[in-house]
Order: structure tokens, then C-alpha cells, then sequence
């Protein structure tokens, strides 16, 4: 099949799948450098189903959900216009942003309103991305369809382009979310009382909004920089070479994390990637054909067993779900399709083309330092814990917007020991606006165990700096923070931000605290 070829039939398929509204409404995302963007919409586009998206008006044209570009250093400034008919954020997953533009849900915007947002990016190159964060509405909006990428670059990353030799179809930005697919569509977002404690699940995979996604791309290196966007399935990423039969599976370079390229490349077969983590990683495709990326099947580990808690925030009582369907509410719900851990396609890969040679990867990708705190660094104890009425919880402390939460001193440096307790599930935990380090995992056991490769029991993963990083049931991890905010306008004065579960039905049903930087 020619390139055209497999790209009409990817289209067929998509429409096959589920009829004509999706394929309209979730078209290929298309590239727009973060600087040039005047407006940021966000509309609900189907009510029956409560699919959403958002627009990108750059002044001359509009792009409907478009992959952000920006070099560190360039700016954002926009007016994100809220026409959802719910309250919504714009929240920039992984960026170091002062509280009054981190969208984190302290400030919604309502229904028809709009705000102005405008920062600069101080990241290192990497995958970060955006997602409405409105207290009670988070899990329903991103499902919906409202995550998006922002690819950060800088001369680290170009270099490491230039030392792959990669062809520019070769770079891929890839959003892996799942939808509930029922009778060809879309299902809206509907969890009964069972998926409130464990999360919602699809029953098939939506890459960059395109159900069977596949790219074409030409012998050599490929670039991939992977987000989990799901509401809650964990992903356990690795890729089938077809053409050698199924059991094959091809190894990858991992060239970076959450928060930028790590120090040197690893090489890996399977690789986790819980809700809001990302992965940078390079693939060696030549003299390979056709390739599929799937979730292998791992046991995810839910130990806890009981009864769901309700959504029960105030601001739920006043607005209408983004479809006609009752959240949190039923006392069951089928639950048709995989099970979390179970193996399920995620998106596919065609090699054309002539065979090149490889070149060798760099053997330094970075200069960052080892993680490595000061003996005397004290240490905050944080515990993850089921609760029979409440559910998951933070320190057994159901979440209040208006607490202080944890309060750490501006500059400060600190050791997070997080405890999950072994009667629990995965929990992907997420610190907003500091990147951290993880210096030791204890307690590991299941599938993670053997990927434990790392000195202190790290995954490979943990060598990079992460934003969102995954506690095992039973397991105890520690990590490096630095508290420290630039030293700009913006940044004065106390700033509220925020730590929790990524499971986005943990995250609104209260598994979450606030972090106060004084
Ligand atoms: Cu990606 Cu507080 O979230
Ligand atoms: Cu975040
Ligand atoms: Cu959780």
C-alpha cells in the first residue's frame, strides 16, 4: 500500500469506526508555534456525545486542536474564551508558570467568559501539554477530548535532531487517550459508582483524536514523545514488529522524560506510562516494515475493593454534564471492553522506504546533574490511603480548595516520601510547576518489579526529571524537591499550586492537596 493509500484507508477505517461526527470533529492536529496563537477557544462541538475541543485562532486562520511549538524563552499571550458550557482551565501540564496563569482550578473561567493568558516558557525542550483542570470537571473535559501538546525545543533537542539524522516526518508528538466505542461512536463520559474508584476506561485507543492511528514514516531513526492522556488506564508502551511475528518485540532508546532529555540514552523493550507522564524515545526502524505500538498486558494491581464515592462538589450541583448522562451516579456500569492491564492496540507504524544507514545515538544527550540532596534535607512523609466512604486520599485528607495544604518555603529544598499503601492501586502522583528527581523506589513488586533496573530500585525512567511519577501499591518512593521560582514579577508574593493523583476520577474525587510557596 502507498503512503496515500494508507492513509485513506486509516480514514476509512476512522469513519467505519464511528460514523461521520468524529471524523469531523477530531481531524489530524496540526502544528502552530505558541507565540503566534490570539485566542484559545474551548467549545463543546457535540452535545449527545459531549465531545470537545479546542480552536486556535492565530488572527489569519483557525486550527482545531492544535500541537503547540515553542522554543524556551518564547511567550504565550492569549485570551482563552470558555464557551463550554461548564466552568473551565487552561492548565500547562509540566511548566514552571506563576499560580495566576497555571489554570490549576483556583480561578475558573465560566461558562462565556474569558481571561487572559500570558507566560513565558522556562522549561527545558520536552513534551508538556494542556488540559482543563475546573475542580469536579476535570475527568469529564479530558475525556471529552480536551488535552492538547506543547513540544518544547531548544539547542539540546535540535542537536540531538541533527545526531539522528531525522527526517522530518520521523518526529512525532503522539497524545495516547482511550474513549468507550459503542456501536461506532464515542461514548460520553458516563462512570458509574465502580469507575469513580478505579478510573474510567475506554475499550479502544484515540491518538491525537484518531481512533486506528498509524503515521508513515521512512527508514532510520524515529522520534516519538508519548503523554498518556487518559483518564486512568495505565499504559505499559512497547512495540510489535509484524513482520517478525507477534512475540517480537523491537527495543527502543529512551531519550527523555517529563521534563526534558535524560543524561544518556537506555535502552529499553516496555516502558510504563501512567496518566500524565511522557516519554521521549527513539526507534531504529530500518530494514523493519510495519510496527504496532501496544499497552502489553501487565497486572495492574487494584487491591482496593469498595464502595464508590460520589462526586459531591457544589459547583457540579449548577451545571449540566457536557452530555446527557449522570456522573458517578449509577450504581454500575457495564464494564464492556479491557480491563486495565489488559493488552490493547495503541497506534501503528509503516516504514517506506529506501534503507539508510542509522547513525550511532549520542552517548551524552544532556548536561544535568545527578540527583542528589544535601544529607540534612528534610524530609515531608506523604501517605496514599483508600478510605471505605471517601475513597483514595492524600494523608486522609479530603481535598479543600481553600486550604493551605502543604507549605514549603520559596527556594526550599525538600525529600517527599510517599507511602502507597499496599491495600490500594497505581497512583500516578503530579506536582504542578517543579520538576523533581526520584532518588529511591522500595516496596516494588508485579510488573514494575523486573523494569527496577536502576540503582535505589529506580525504573529508567525515574533517571529523568518527572512532574508525574507512579506509586505501586506497597511501594515507598523519595523524591528531590527545589522549591525554587524565578525571580520575576509575576512570581511575587505567596503562589498556590497543586499536588495529586493523575487518575483524573482520583483527582476529582479529592485524591489531591494544595502546595503553598511562601
Ligand atoms: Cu495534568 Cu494538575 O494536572
Ligand atoms: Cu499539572
Ligand atoms: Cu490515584
Amino acid at each position: 500500500m502507498n503512503r496515500r493509500g494508507f492513509l485513506a484507508s486509516g480514514l476509512a477505517s476512522l469513519g467505519a469506526a464511528c460514523g461521520l461526527p468524529q471524523a469531523k470533529l477530531e481531524p489530524e492536529p496540526s502544528r502552530v508555534s505558541l507565540s503566534d496563537v490570539k485566542r484559545l477557544v474551548v467549545q463543546r462541538v457535540d452535545p449527545i456525545a459531549g465531545r470537545c475541543r479546542y480552536v486556535a485562532d492565530l488572527g489569519a486562520r483557525q486550527v482545531v486542536q492544535p500541537i503547540l511549538f515553542a522554543r524556551r524563552g518564547e511567550s504565550l499571550d492569549a485570551l482563552v474564551e470558555n464557551a463550554l458550557p461548564q466552568p473551565t482551565t487552561v492548565h500547562f501540564h509540566g511548566l514552571t508558570l506563576p499560580q495566576a496563569e497555571d489554570g490549576a482550578g483556583f480561578d475558573p473561567i465560566a461558562p462565556g467568559e474569558r481571561k487572559r493568558v500570558r507566560f513565558e516558557v522556562q522549561n527545558r525542550s520536552g513534551l508538556y501539554w494542556f488540559h482543563p483542570h475546573p475542580h469536579g470537571f476535570t475527568a469529564e473535559q479530558v475525556y471529552a477530548g480536551l488535552a492538547g501538546l506543547l513540544v518544547v525545543t531548544d539547542d539540546e533537542d535540535q542537536a540531538l535532531d541533527a545526531a539522528l539524522a531525522l527526517a522530518p516526518g520521523n518526529r512525532l508528538a503522539l497524545a495516547i487517550a482511550d474513549v468507550r466505542v459503542g456501536n461506532g461512536v464515542i461514548r460520553p463520559y458516563a462512570p458509574g459508582a465502580p469507575d469513580c474508584l478505579h478510573g474510567w476506561l475506554g475499550n479502544q485507543s484515540l491518538v491525537n483524536g484518531r481512533l486506528d492511528a498509524g503515521w508513515v514514516v521512512v527508514p532510520g531513526w524515529v522520534r516519538l514523545q508519548i503523554l498518556n492522556a487518559c483518564n486512568a488506564r495505565g499504559l505499559l508502551l512497547g512495540f510489535q514488529d509484524r513482520t517478525a511475528g507477534k512475540e517480537s518485540l523491537l527495543p527502543f532508546q529512551l531519550l527523555g522524560t517529563d521534563g526534558g532529555l535524560l543524561a544518556a540514552p537506555r535502552e529499553l523493550d516496555r516502558v510504563f506510562l501512567y496518566g500524565g507522564e511522557r516519554v521521549d524515545i527513539a526507534l531504529d526502524v530500518s530494514g523493519r516494515r510495519a510496527l504496532q505500538a501496544v499497552s502489553l498486558e501487565f497486572d495492574p494491581r487494584h487491591h482496593a475493593e469498595g464502595v464508590a464515592p460520589g462526586h459531591r462538589h457544589p459547583a457540579r450541583a449548577r451545571y449540566a454534564p457536557l452530555s446527557a448522562e449522570a456522573v458517578c451516579e449509577n450504581a454500575s456500569e457495564l464494564r464492556d471492553g479491557p480491563a486495565d492491564g489488559a493488552q490493547i492496540a495503541l497506534f501503528s507504524l509503516r516504514v517506506e522506504g529506501a534503507s539508510v544507514r542509522t547513525p550511532p545515538l549520542p552517548a551524552r544527550l544532556s548536561a544535568f546533574p545527578e540527583a542528589t540532596p544535601a544529607p540534612d534535607t528534610p524530609t515531608r512523609r506523604i501517605r496514599l490511603d483508600f478510605e471505605q466512604r471517601t475513597g483514595f486520599l492524600i494523608d486522609q485528607t479530603p481535598y479543600a480548595i481553600d486550604e493551605t495544604g502543604f507549605s514549603v518555603g520559596r527556594g526550599a529544598r525538600e525529600v517527599w516520601e510517599i507511602k502507597n499503601s499496599p491495600i490500594s492501586m497505581p497512583h500516578a502522583m503530579h506536582v504542578h510547576g517543579f520538576g523533581f528527581r526520584v532518588l529511591r523506589r522500595q516496596g516494588t513488586f508485579g510488573a514494575a518489579r523486573r523494569l527496577a533496573t536502576e540503582t535505589g530500585g529506580r525504573f529508567a525512567t525515574d533517571l529523568g526529571v518527572k512532574d508525574t511519577v507512579l506509586a505501586w501499591p506497597n511501594e515507598t518512593l523519595w523524591l528531590a524537591l527545589d522549591f525554587t521560582l524565578p525571580r520575576e514579577a509575576a512570581f511575587a508574593g505567596p503562589q498556590r499550586y497543586m499536588f495529586h493523583c493523575h487518575n483524573l476520577e482520583h483527582e476529582d474525587g479529592m485524591m489531591m492537596r494544595n502546595i503553598t510557596v511562601l
